[in-house]
C-alpha cells in the first residue's frame, strides 16, 4: 500500500525540535565567574578547604572539606564538608534546590539542621541569581573524594583538631 505524503507528520517533530532549541538558547548562561567571586568573598574556603585555618589552603583540593572542626557548646563538633561535585562524599547527588536550601536555611536534604557555624543566617537573603551563581561554581569544581569526619555529638570524642569557645573563669 502506498503511504500518502502527510506534511503534518513532519511538522510535529520539526516544531518540537525548534521549541527545544529555543529553550536552550533562552536559558541564561549560569554565571560561574560571579559564583567564584562570591565564594571567594563569602569565605566558604575558610571552613570548607583543608589547611586554610592554618594559613596554608590545600589548593589541590579546593572546597574538598576542612581538616579542622568547630565545637558548639552543648551541640558537638562540626566540620565544613566537601562541597565539590563528588557523588559519594560531596554535593554531586544534591539537586540545585537542595544546595540553595542548605545555604539559605541550613536544612540538609535529610532534614538535619546544620550547626550555626555554617553562616546560613547571614546567607538567607541571598538573591536567586547569586545563589544560582554559587551553585554553578560549585558544580564546576574538580570532584574530590573526602568524607569529613563527624558530626560528633556533645559526648563524642572528635578525631580531628577543633576550635572551641573558652569561657574565662570569674
Ligand atoms: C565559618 C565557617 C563556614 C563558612 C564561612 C561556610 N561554611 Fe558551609 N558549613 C560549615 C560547617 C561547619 C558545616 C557543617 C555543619 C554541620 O554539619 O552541622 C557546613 C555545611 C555546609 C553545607 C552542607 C553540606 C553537607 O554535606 O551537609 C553546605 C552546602 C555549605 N556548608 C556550603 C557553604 C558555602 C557555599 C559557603 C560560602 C558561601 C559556606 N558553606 C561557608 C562552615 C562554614
Amino acid at each position: 500500500m502506498r503511504t500518502r505524503f502527510n506534511p503534518g507528520r513532519l511538522l510535529r517533530p520539526a516544531l518540537a525540535l525548534s521549541l527545544l532549541l529555543a529553550a536552550a538558547i533562552d536559558a541564561p548562561a549560569r554565571d560561574t565567574a560571579r559564583g567564584a567571586y562570591l565564594v571567594g568573598i563569602m569565605g566558604c574556603g575558610d571552613c570548607h578547604t583543608a589547611g586554610t585555618m592554618q594559613g596554608k589552603p590545600d589548593m589541590a583540593r579546593p572546597l574538598g572539606g576542612s581538616d579542622v572542626g568547630w565545637q558548639v557548646p552543648g551541640m558537638g563538633v562540626f566540620v565544613g564538608s566537601n562541597l565539590t561535585p563528588d557523588r559519594e562524599t560531596g554535593l554531586g547527588a544534591w539537586s540545585d534546590a537542595e544546595i540553595v536550601t542548605a545555604l539559605r536555611t541550613g536544612v540538609r536534604p535529610d532534614g538535619r539542621q546544620l550547626a550555626p557555624v555554617m553562616p546560613y543566617m547571614g546567607y538567607k537573603n541571598m538573591t536567586d541569581a547569586d545563589a544560582d551563581a554559587i551553585v554553578a561554581y560549585l558544580r564546576s569544581l574538580k570532584p574530590v573524594s573526602t568524607k569529613v569526619p563527624g558530626p560528633f555529638g556533645p559526648t563524642e570524642k572528635p578525631t580531628l583538631p577543633y576550635f572551641t569557645l573558652v569561657m574565662p573563669g570569674k
